[in-house]
């Protein structure tokens, strides 16, 4: 990290006469942040940035507020609703005697180092008045500069308390201008970036559909100081809430030109009862900062995740073949082996059965029937889940398998069984969203289901070691028949718990099966799902030139490893767009690549080409998978160019993806210049995934680290969809 000489945050506004406070500092190999707590006072954030090597100075810093007013212009590092705090408070509760206010004060903290790397601190604050308590808990990351927050709630007053907001983190920052990075999307065209300078007031980004809440926009933001976000410079902050339900994340420019960052679960009617001792745990923020610009925000989270949040984050992905582009619901048993047999034939290492192979009573021909009822279809698989999962492994390949396990359709033994179990708002109708209704994970029992489920496809053979768990609608007309009538806004919160009891229970009991995290497409991507998931179906949208830009933005904050990319066919099944063969390759490797298509249809100069495609994939994929992402131009910017550098740890070897998606002159070429490698180090370029050989000159040429990052090169690609690899290894 480089030596800022600017200091973005609190020294100038520290707080008011701290000589007898505890100074509480959370840091990172690079990055502090620092508080104050005085007992009996606020608790304050002094500082969150680059690491201080002293920090005794905010002592004698100057404070406008006055103490014990709460003021909007203090620097509160979890405000209260209360006192003169005018802004959107990080909590919100009406206390059992009905008041509304709450100031929180400092108690104590305690700090314990839990290994070499992490570091856990919990602050504990108090209601002035009343027995309202909240413990802030962060753990700090040494090596991959991230620090999580969480907050639990509890309180002993005699009566309910309802809580009304509960924020997971609040930061304060102060510069000159605040530039936001947020990701819109929908449907097949999921995190779209967008970048936009705060002004006065508050911009909110939120998901109230209960259920696929990324696919709208996702909880993941960067904002960058005093100008947009730069790559290589800058300071940026991001964070991302650990949280697959609804959240809101407020940005709020105050009236001192202050930017206050408050992200979430969303209290949108969410309002919770508590009883005395009952304790109310928020999700996780993952915060991180860096003064590099993004590319390190993406660094520290890629490296945070595949540590600690991904299942088996430090092992390769298996290249995938699914079936669903392929066959859709309209296969059997033979279908399917052909399948298999291909896919083997092209080095596939996974088989997986998508949506169709369920159901009898009401068999899943199509998405309007069968879900809920997961016994095999004995007409189209008549000799069942078991014999499919052998014939693969028999062909050198492993079997995984689709559910949907929280949906149920109208036309399912199960809806008639239990209607109850249905998410439902009293007397209203039902609304189906793609013939399907959703399951109240509130409900024990129906957490108890929705294992079950698992368990028992799990128990078709030993052989199924991949699931793909998907969740094709969102939560509407809310409200459940297991909670009590005063307790309908838990559901939300408790919908989201049920579900991950669910996957904790999964994961106890089955470590190693792969998970996919899928909703349709990418409707799920979040730090709290993924923890129990190996990997995300990124977007139903296949098409290689919208998945360039779909990536791109995901993998800002998602590694690379956990980005299934599959190889589909042409024309587009979504877009209709025809992108030659190499260029569908090139754009899936930059991910964990598959392939979902019908691969009886790759014939010819197709068929090699995808099966050394496969082959060199397989050789280049511990750089993609495990190394370093660094972006070298933006898909969103609109010169029909891209490119990223994926680089060894050991900077040994590095692997350039680099894109033309319009027509360009003839005359023009591609120039770029490399990031992340040994400027003392000398590669070999070799340029890898071509259709018959490469005419570029720099192919089987050394260059050093230096050359590449400084001059860099000059790429031959200006036709529209024309692309190259380039695979460059120490000598
Ligand atoms: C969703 C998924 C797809 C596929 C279908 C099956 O749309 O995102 O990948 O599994 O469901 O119905």
């Amino acid at each position: 990290m480089k030596i800022n000489k600017k200091l973005t945050i609190f020294a100038m506004i520290g707080s008011a006469l701290v000589a007898n406070a505890a100074q509480i500092k959370v840091e990172t190999g690079d990055v502090s942040l620092i508080m104050d707590g005085e007992p009996g006072s606020a608790l304050n954030l002094l500082y969150f940035g680059e690491k201080l090597a002293n920090t005794s100075e905010f002592a004698y810093a100057w404070h406008i507020t006055q103490p014990d007013t709460q003021d909007e212009y203090g620097r509160e590092l979890y405000p209260a609703y209360g006192g003169r705090f005018f802004l959107n408070p990080a909590l919100k509760l009406t206390h059992a005697d009905g008041v509304m206010t709450t100031q929180l004060v400092y108690r104590s903290h305690e700090q314990k180092v839990i290994d070499d790397n992490l570091t856990e601190t919990v602050v504990h604050l108090q209601d002035k008045l009343y027995d309202a308590r909240v413990d802030l808990h962060f753990v700090a990351y040494k090596d991959e500069d991230v620090i999580t927050q969480s907050v639990v709630f509890s309180h002993g007053e005699k009566g309910d308390v309802t809580v009304e907001n509960i924020a997971s983190s609040y930061i304060t920052l102060k510069a000159a201008d605040y530039y936001l990075t947020h990701f819109h999307g929908t449907w097949a065209r999921e995190m779209q970036l967008t970048e936009e300078r705060l002004t006065p007031g508050v911009k909110v980004v939120e998901s109230k559909k209960g259920v696929r809440t990324a696919q709208s926009d996702n909880s993941a933001f960067l904002v960058s100081l005093d100008g947009p976000t730069r790559e290589y410079s800058g300071e940026v902050y991001a964070g991302a809430l650990a949280w697959t339900g609804n959240y809101k994340m407020q940005f709020e420019v105050d009236e001192a030109g202050l930017l206050h960052i408050s992200g979430g679960i969303n209290p949108f009617a969410s309002a919770i009862s508590l009883a005395a001792g009952e304790e109310f745990v928020t999700p996780e923020m993952v915060l991180t900062y860096s003064n590099e610009g993004r590319s390190e925000i993406t660094h520290n989270l890629h490296d945070w995740a595949r540590r600690y949040n991904l299942a088996h984050g430090d092992e390769v992905r298996p290249v995938v073949l699914n079936s669903w582009e392929g066959a859709y619901f309209d296969f059997d048993e033979k279908v399917i082996t052909d399948m298999i047999d291909d896919a083997a034939a092209f080095g596939v290492e996974m088989f997986v059965l998508d949506d169709g192979w369920f159901g009898n009573e009401f068999p899943r021909n199509g998405d309007n029937a069968g879900l809920g009822d997961w016994q095999v279809n004995k007409k189209k698989l008549p000799h069942g889940i078991g014999y499919l999962a052998d014939y693969a492994v028999s062909k050198g390949m492993k079997f995984g398998i689709w559910i949907e396990p929280e949906m149920v359709n109208p036309d399912s033994k199960l809806a008639r069984r239990h209607p109850e179990w249905i998410v439902q708002s009293g007397k209203r109708d039902l609304l189906p969203m793609r013939n399907q209704h959703l399951l109240d994970l509130s409900n024990p029992e129906v957490q108890d289901f929705v294992f079950e489920t698992f368990d028992n496809v799990l128990k078709m053979s030993p052989n199924i070691s991949y699931v793909k768990w998907d969740a094709n609608r969102h939560a509407d007309n809310v409200g459940s028949t297991y909670l009590a009538a005063d307790e309908q806004s838990r559901f939300w919160y408790d919908y989201i718990r049920g579900l991950y009891s669910v996957y904790e229970r999964i994961r106890a009991k089955y470590p190693d099966v792969l998970i996919q995290l899928c909703s349709s497409g990418g409707g799920r991507v979040d730090f709290g799902a993924l923890k129990y998931h190996d990997e995300f179906w990124a977007s139903d949208n296949t098409n290689a030139l919208d998945r360039l830009c779909i990536q791109y933005s995901e993998n800002i904050f998602f590694p690379a490893m956990a980005t299934a990319a599959h190889v589909s066919t042409s024309p587009n099944h979504q877009t209709g767009m025809m992108l030659p063969l190499k260029f569908r390759f090139d754009v899936a490797m930059m991910g964990r690549l598959g392939m979902e298509l019908q691969p009886k249809q790759l014939v010819g100069d197709e068929r090699e080409f995808a099966f050394n495609a496969v082959k060199l994939y397989k050789e280049l994929r511990p750089v993609i998978q495990l190394g370093d992402l660094y972006r070298i131009d933006s898909p969103y910017d609109g010169d029909g160019y891209c490119s990223d550098v994926y680089v060894s740890k050991d900077r040994s070897e590095a692997v350039v993806f680099a894109f033309s998606t319009t027509y360009h002159n003839r005359t023009q070429s591609y120039d770029i210049k490399l990031h992340g490698l040994d400027p003392a180090k000398n590669y070999l370029l070799r340029e890898v995934n071509t259709t018959g050989g490469s005419w570029y000159p720099g192919n089987g040429k050394v260059y050093s680290g230096e050359f590449l990052m400084k001059a860099g090169l000059s790429l031959p690609i200006g036709g529209a969809f024309t692309s190259m690899v380039l695979h460059l290894t120490e000598q």
